[in-house]
């Protein structure tokens, strides 16, 4: 009889958004008279910005003529687009990174889970907790992560580094040594972030120690301070320690197009084994590219015209974002996050569970959040917001929650 990977049978319930779908769909089916809004999943709901969708249009015409069509794509995504990713997202703000150090793909979520591939099992693993749950779903499918503790939600490999209002949600540097080094800044879920000095610290822990920090820098278009990095490169010796992970998704709308691409940089090694190397085997094994059409529609990101819609549509999402943070704020929640980020992060009133948060919310105003304890233990008395919803439904949805 064949064996199914038994790591799978580890994982506890569903995919955290997968829940909360079904328990919301569940709330529409029973009370169909009622008007939801949406602000758990965070889906971007405005639509692409005009250049882009003029280069698809273009690309979509490229592809219907046998001169200009295209097949599969390079393995490492079309040099128009790793060109302009190097310029614009590198080059301009001093980052020292080549285009044969980025590698296109389809998204930061399945580059997030995929990347652990290329690291030995018996490495150590450190989250930030609260966490996006892919990181640690996905190493507990590749079997890095040991047993799993009901009752303290936590896994007994892992390391956490609680991220809570205490220490402004920025981790400290962790008592037992990690291997693997999981951040994400802007933070998703608590919508807060590092200064540079701080992410520099970081860095030079995970040189010290023989550590790589995966960086999940997916919401970098919403930084709006100054000494907020926008990449971990801008620090001194990330070459020689992390790897990077951008996504086309929360910045230029592209949740249903799927585009991303991660940064493995030359003299990112292990010994004389250099990950650049072995992330591009496992990109040309495993996948074809993200496709020409929308590559092309990357590249629109970068022009003039892109840049000025993708920065109109960020505002857009900070305005909803800064309404939630100031009306919740006004009502006299707790609330942080919201200001580097489409994530307001609240802390729940009345002591109540993030659960029991998420039900009263659902049902008393038909508001749909995220509840902090899915993200790990650290989260337990939080919620979290999106400001990705119209403006119209955030303000409503604000209304709501002030008048429970
Ligand atoms: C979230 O809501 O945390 C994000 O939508 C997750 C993601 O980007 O995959």
């Amino acid at each position: 009889m064949f064996k199914v990977n038994e790591n799978y049978l580890k994982l506890p319930g569903s995919y955290l958004f997968s829940t909360i779908g079904k328990k919301v769909n569940a709330y529409a089916a029973a009370n169909p008279d009622k008007k939801i809004i949406r602000l758990g999943i965070g889906d971007v709901t405005q639509p692409l910005p005009a250049a882009v969708v003029e280069a698809l249009h273009k690309a979509v015409d490229e592809m219907a003529d046998a001169s200009t069509f295209h097949g599969y794509a390079p393995d490492l995504g079309y040099e128009f687009l790793r060109n302009a990713i190097v310029e614009n997202d590198f080059r301009a703000r001093g980052c020292d990174i080549r285009a044969d150090e980025i590698f296109v793909s389809d998204g930061a979520k399945s580059d997030s889970a995929n990347i652990q591939e290329i690291f030995g099992l018996d490495n150590k693993i450190a989250v930030c907790d609260p966490v996006y749950p892919v990181y640690v779903d996905s190493n507990v499918m590749a079997g890095r992560t040991g047993s799993y503790d009901a009752v303290s939600e936590t896994w007994s490999e892992v390391i956490y580094m609680p991220c809570t209002a205490e220490n402004g949600f920025v981790p400290e540097l962790p008592e037992k040594t990690p291997d693997m080094i999981y951040l994400c800044f802007p933070n998703n879920p608590t919508g807060c972030t590092i200064t540079k000095d701080q992410l520099q610290v970081w860095v030079d822990y995970a040189n010290k120690v023989g550590a790589v920090i995966i960086f999940d820098a997916a919401y970098e278009a919403y930084i709006a301070q100054e000494d907020v990095p926008h990449s971990i490169y801008e620090c001194d010796g990330a070459r020689t320690c992390a790897i990077e992970l951008r996504s086309f998704s929360k910045n230029a709308g592209f949740t249903g197009l799927r585009l991303a691409y991660t940064v493995v940089p030359g003299d990112l090694k292990a010994g004389d084994v250099a990950l650049n190397g072995l992330w591009a085997r496992r990109h040309g094994t495993k996948y074809n590219g993200a496709p020409y059409i929308v590559q092309r529609a990357g590249e629109a990101v970068y022009s003039k015209e892109g840049k000025q819609q993708i920065r109109e549509m960020v505002g857009r999402y900070m305005k909803n974002a800064h309404y939630i943070l100031e009306g919740l704020k006004g009502a006299g929640y707790e609330v942080y996050g919201g200001v580097n980020s489409p994530y307001v992060w609240m802390k729940t009133p009345d002591k109540m569970t993030s659960w029991e948060f998420f039900d009263y919310l659902l049902e008393k105003a038909n508001v749909v959040g995220t509840p902090g304890s899915g993200f790990g233990p650290s989260g337990e008395h939080y919620f979290r917001l999106t400001a990705f919803g119209s403006y119209e439904n955030t303000v409503e949805a604000v209304e709501r929650i002030k008048g429970i």
